[in-house]
């Protein structure tokens, strides 16, 4: 196998079942990072399964100018969530969802300078790619000409004592204006920055930089793959702050681990992308057998409250994670919302000294072997974040199972 990001897992599954993964000899692992940060509903939900077999057996692929009930219903149910971004396209994956975005408000804008945070991650294609700043620059020539970053506020690692995040947000733009050539068109941030490192926008943030926006006359793109569809405790995490983006892109959540992504926007700024021709023609775009399970998963999560229920249960994680960093000196941050939870690791004081890195290497090894899945991503001047974002079906004691295994190997660890 071709590496693309590191050495594999070593553990094979062979099936899966709601919030678990299975390998050939029935050994079971809890899945804490819902797939790649998707399996909203776990895995293999009953009603998704089934709406994948009805699809593939009667309405599966068109082409491309073809509009079906499925999709003109999802646009519809979607457009019904957020009704100031009523015009709908369906793709298939985040970074080619953010592409079409990032292309949206360089065509409506006539501006081509896409600021992103310096923590971002928005996807492998090109535009996104080059607004994306956590890993992965170099080595593959120039990013796209007019790409900017800024810092994202950190609560837990401030860049600088006692500066607000409004300062903060103050100085990157008056940076981002000395920059500019004057061809600003949007901004593209995750309001919670998942491989950043669960990077938590403040509230405020996010209305604060809406405004930088306007001032600009640049466009506001949220890229929501992670935190849409109920995963920080609401359907939307930008409803939190009250604020509705220019651009709303959703993916991951969406599908629900099927390849899904949305890109939403208002009337206005697709009138004139229809004046300009714009043009994002792609094999599987607004394809119905994708859209019927985003049907369904929309379905899911508002008839079963699932957003209330990632409140409520996240609390509970939350509350797991803090006893933990209770015991363990080396857990110097728990954060997040709802069931998007970052666990940071600190170096290890005294004797041993063993570095945030090593340490949470170490948990997340053993982790596995005792049966429990997590992430860890390496976030800027940290060793070690561990993302927990289990499915949002997840019951109340599979999240105490998690705590247990968690606390396990921070345990074993701890006394090795
Ligand atoms: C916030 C965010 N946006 C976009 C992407 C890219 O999505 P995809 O891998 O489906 O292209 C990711 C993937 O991790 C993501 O976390």
């Amino acid at each position: 196998m071709l590496k693309y990001g590191g050495s594999f897992v070593p553990f094979v599954p062979v099936r899966a079942e709601g919030s678990f993964v299975y390998d050939a000899d029935g050994r079971r692992v809890l899945d804490f990072t819902s797939g790649q940060m998707s399996a909203i509903l776990g895995h293999c939900h009953p009603e998704v399964v089934a709406t994948v077999r009805d699809a593939a057996g009667r309405l599966d692929h068109l082409f491309s100018s073809m509009l079906s009930e499925p999709v003109v219903d999802l646009a519809e149910a979607l457009a019904a969530l957020v009704p100031a971004l009523p015009r709908v396209m369906l793709l298939s994956t985040g970074g080619e969802a953010n592409e079409a975005a990032i292309k949206i408000a360089k065509l409506v804008t006539g501006g081509w300078e896409i600021v992103g945070f310096a923590q971002s991650w928005h996807g492998m294609t090109g535009g996104a790619a080059s607004a994306t700043y956590k890993a992965g620059r170099r080595g593959y020539g120039p990013a796209a000409v007019g790409s900017f970053a800024i810092p994202a506020p950190n609560a837990f690692r401030p860049r600088f004592a006692g500066v607000s995040w409004q300062e903060e947000l103050d100085d990157a733009f008056a940076l981002v204006d000395r920059q500019s050539t004057g061809n600003l068109a949007a901004f593209i941030a995750e309001p919670v920055l998942s491989s950043g490192g669960i990077i938590e926008l403040p509230q405020g943030y996010l209305q604060a930089l809406q405004r930088k926006c306007a001032e600009r006359g640049m466009l506001l793109i949220l890229d929501e793959a992670q935190t849409g569809l109920g995963r920080t405790g609401t359907m939307f995490a930008c409803e939190r702050d009250g604020v509705v983006p220019d651009i709303l892109v959703l993916s991951k959540t969406l599908g629900a681990g099927l390849p899904l992504s949305a890109v939403m926007t208002s009337e206005a700024i697709s009138d004139v992308c229809d004046e300009r021709g714009f043009l994002f023609y792609t094999t599987h775009v607004n394809d119905p057998l994708p859209a019927a399970v985003g049907l369904k998963v929309l379905e899911i999560v508002q008839r079963d409250r699932l957003a209330a229920r990632a409140a409520a249960v996240g609390a509970r994680l939350k509350t797991g994670l803090r006893a933990l960093q209770a015991e363990f000196a080396w857990i110097g941050d728990v954060r997040g919302r709802g069931l998007l939870l970052g666990l940071e690791f600190v170096d290890e004081a005294g004797g041993r000294g063993r570095s945030a890195a090593e340490l949470s290497d170490a948990v997340t090894d053993r982790a596995l072997d005792l049966g429990l899945s997590a992430n860890i991503v390496r976030a800027g001047a940290s060793g070690g974040v561990m993302r927990i974002a289990p499915p949002l079906t997840v019951r109340d004691e599979e999240i105490d199972l998690g705590l247990e295994l968690l606390g396990d190997a921070m345990r074993t660890v701890a006394g090795a």
